[in-house]
């Protein structure tokens, strides 16, 4: 147990996991010019810098592949960056619906997707994504969804979620772990609605029975992570 270590000890620790995590990235993420490109742009265009990191943007590829997602929805486009992850795990043919809020982070996802070559895979669709979710329902089931937009929505978008897959898809959100793991211990008063609703979001996909899931602490800071969920056949 941690207790039977030195603080030097949990230091040195901490140390030599992050030093394996940028080996990993480095050997299995690399960053290409259009991803950095797309960095770079949401920076010039004054966007928040919190897209996804290059891990998490491998790991939904490699969701992305394992599970043959042809169709894949995304709630929370910003500037496009783990859309280009996702478009370019798709075989030709198919397609990444993404919903924006923001007609700004829409136009600089936009670019993104054609810097990219992606532009004919890629529908980006602006406005409150509870606005936009219903009209998907013509082009369900989706093979993969990944929810990563305001963090009280999270609930919500997970019954929309339910309701656009199938058994195999698989749903993915961002930010359930929150600083460390905070959205995994029970609200109190001082607690955000952000990190409250993660709770919730925690609470429905580890005990849901028509999803099998797992939370994994994976991200720039080390302090945030993703939880994925597999549809299960009914029964
Ligand atoms: N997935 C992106 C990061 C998304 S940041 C990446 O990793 O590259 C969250 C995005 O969700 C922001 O662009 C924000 O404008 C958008 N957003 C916030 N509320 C929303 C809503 N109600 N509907 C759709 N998008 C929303
Ligand atoms: C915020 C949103 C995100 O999706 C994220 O990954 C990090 C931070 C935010 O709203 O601050
Ligand atoms: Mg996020």
């Amino acid at each position: 147990m941690s207790t039977a270590h030195s603080d030097a000890e949990l230091r040195e620790r901490a140390e030599q996991r992050w030093e394996a995590e940028r080996l990993i990235a480095a050997l299995y993420a690399p960053e290409d010019d259009a991803l950095r490109a797309t960095v770079d742009a949401a920076a010039q265009a004054d966007l928040p810098a919190i897209q996804i990191s290059p891990l998490q943007g491998q790991l939904l590829a490699v969701l992305a592949a394992a599970c043959g997602a042809r169709l894949i929805l995304e709630i929370g486009a910003l500037a496009g960056y783990s859309g280009i992850h996702l478009a370019r795990a798709l075989p030709p043919g198919g397609r990444l619906i993404t919903l924006e809020y923001e007609p700004r982070h829409a136009e600089v996802a936009r670019a993104s997707f054609e810097r990219a070559g992606l532009a004919d895979r890629v529908e980006v669709r602006v406005g409150p994504a509870l606005e936009n979710l219903p009209a998907l329902a013509d082009l369900a089931p989706f093979d993969m969804v990944f929810i990563d937009a305001d963090k009280p929505g999270y609930p919500e978008y997970l019954d929309w979620a339910l309701r656009l897959t199938r058994p195999g898809s698989v749903i993915v959100a961002d930010n359930t772990l929150r600083g460390g793991g905070a959205a995994l211990r029970p609200p109190t008063d001082s607690t955000d609605e952000g990190t409250s609703a993660m709770y919730t979001y925690n609470q429905r996909v580890a005990t849901d029975p028509r999803l099998r899931s797992i939370a994994l602490p994976i991200d720039e800071d080390g302090l945030d992570g993703l939880s994925i969920s597999v549809v299960l056949p009914p029964g």
